[in-house]
């Protein structure tokens, strides 16, 4: 047999296993694993390198629609294209629905922002902000169907917050048509109250978005959504989750045997609420919900990750630019806090973290970083056997590693559309240097191949 490309000399890496092989890749697929395949058109060498499923990132926001007047950083052009610069294969961002709109109308708006654009595949999720009887009775069903098969839905903010009764309605038309349902684990009514209390006393800064939402928020709601999902008998995903209370919540209803899924993302271990304590409104750049905490809550979400309470770790990439009022400069935002948007961008950091903060320090090994940054989002999300994992047959998605390359992180590495990163300066051990996708070298030593061959994918109900 003769292949188009050979990846030769490199470590592979699985979920499940750690072994020297060559890849044999013919078109889209791998087809051959061995310890010796001859030769090919183009071969690659990964000496000294892992070799591992590319990165999926089952939580990313591009070109969402926000408050009047906030624009979000990138759109499905750069958000993907600084995707592969970090690993990445497959992203899954979300199609919002907003108040009024049907899910359809929603869809094809997103849609034909991805169209011709991506630069790695692409899954949508769907947000529902508007469950009415058609969305609850058709619309939803007749999508599940089509291949849009995870639908988040969100506890808190003015224009996306559903009532108790909707989540209730929602998880039960998951449940029969077979889609999952992620949850924002936030009280509305405790934030209003608690943003109300600390506008009245002046207290308006950044710094002040974490204390408007405290652990006790996050940790009320993440019981609501797990005991809706165990009323309802169905699974749900509690995305983002930033503590130790919100995660022992996840804990005891997996202990207890309810499909109860977690999902942590960088920020809740590498920043704080001191983050967001910085002079003017620098600490903006840093706002984000939940909001990170403290040195407890980053040991929990270690904790999480490495028993499995959390089988995914996304990056929830949502970039405002800094230096501009369609972003984090926004004028309101200097009146109150609630009004910064809330988001920060990390779709280019997130492997490289996980990869520097618990492989090379010890705290989980290779394989569950796998496990962790793509195979169990294959799983999670139907999209598995096709992506996430290096098997013949599989998709050619992979991304070439150089374990022992030190990066300090800076802005101009990433190429998204932002203005900054809120991880500037900090040091990693571990880069990607090679992201191959459907066989194709789409990024190489941070140079993006011109060009986007992205494409949607469905995903069986
Ligand atoms: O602050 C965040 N995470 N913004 C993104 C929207 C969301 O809730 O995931
Ligand atoms: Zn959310
Ligand atoms: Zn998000």
């Amino acid at each position: 047999m003769s292949y188009d490309t050979i990846i030769r000399g490199g470590t592979v890496v699985t979920a499940s296993d750690t072994f020297k092989a060559e890849i044999g890749i013919l078109g889209r697929r791998i087809v051959a694993l061995a310890d010796h395949l001859g030769d090919a058109i183009e071969i690659i060498d990964a000496t000294g390198l892992l070799v591992m499923p590319g990165g999926i990132d089952s939580h990313v926001h591009l070109d969402q629609a926000g408050a009047p007047g906030i624009v979000m950083a990138d759109d499905f052009a750069s958000g993907t294209r600084s995707a592969v610069v970090g690993g990445n294969t497959t992203v899954l961002p979300f199609c919002l629905q907003q108040k009024g709109q049907t899910l359809r109308e929603a869809l094809a708006e997103y849609q034909a922002k991805a169209a011709g654009k991506c630069h790695t595949d692409v899954a949508l999720h769907l947000i529902v902000t508007d469950p009415t009887p058609q969305v609850l009775g058709q619309e939803l069903p007749g999508l599940i169907a089509e291949g849009y098969t995870s639908i988040k839905i969100f506890m808190t903010y003015d224009d996306l917050k559903l009532a108790d009764r909707d989540i209730l309605e929602v998880l039960d038309v998951a449940r029969v048509h077979g889609a999952l349902v992620m949850v924002h684990a936030e009280g509305y009514d405790a934030i209003r109250f608690l943003t109300e209390r600390l506008e009245r006393q002046g207290k308006t800064a950044p710094f002040f978005h974490g204390p408007s939402r405290p652990i006790p928020v996050e940790r009320e709601a993440t019981h609501r959504a797990i005991s809706f999902a165990e009323i309802v008998d169905t699974e749900a995903m509690i995305v983002h989750v930033s503590n130790r209370a919100a995660m022992e919540e996840i804990r005891r209803a997996q202990q207890r045997g309810l499909k109860i899924h977690g999902e942590t993302c960088p920020q809740y271990l590498v920043l704080t609420e001191r983050d967001m304590d910085r002079p003017g409104m620098e600490g903006a750049k840093y706002v984000c919900s939940p909001p990170p905490r403290d040195s407890d809550s980053q040991a929990a979400c270690w904790e999480g990750l490495q028993q499995g309470v959390f089988e995914v770790f996304s990056s929830d990439h949502c970039p405002y630019r800094y230096e501009d009022e369609a972003g984090k400069a926004a004028p309101k935002g200097r009146q109150s806090f609630r009004y910064v948007p809330n988001g920060i961008p990390g779709i280019a950091t997130r492997m490289p973290i996980l990869f520097s903060e618990g492989v090379a320090k010890g705290r989980i090994d290779l394989n569950r970083f796998v496990a962790l940054t793509s195979t169990n989002h294959a799983k999670r999300y139907g999209l598995y056997p096709q992506k996430g994992t290096i098997a013949v047959g599989s998709d050619a998605d992979l991304v070439v590693w150089d374990p022992r390359r030190e990066v300090t992180i800076t802005h101009a590495l990433l190429q998204d559309g932002c203005d900054y990163t809120p991880y500037e300066g900090l040091k990693v051990t571990g880069w990607p240097v090679r992201t191959i996708l459907r066989g194709e070298t789409v990024m190489v030593d941070g140079v993006v191949t011109p060009g986007s061959s992205g494409v949607e994918l469905r995903r069986p109900a």
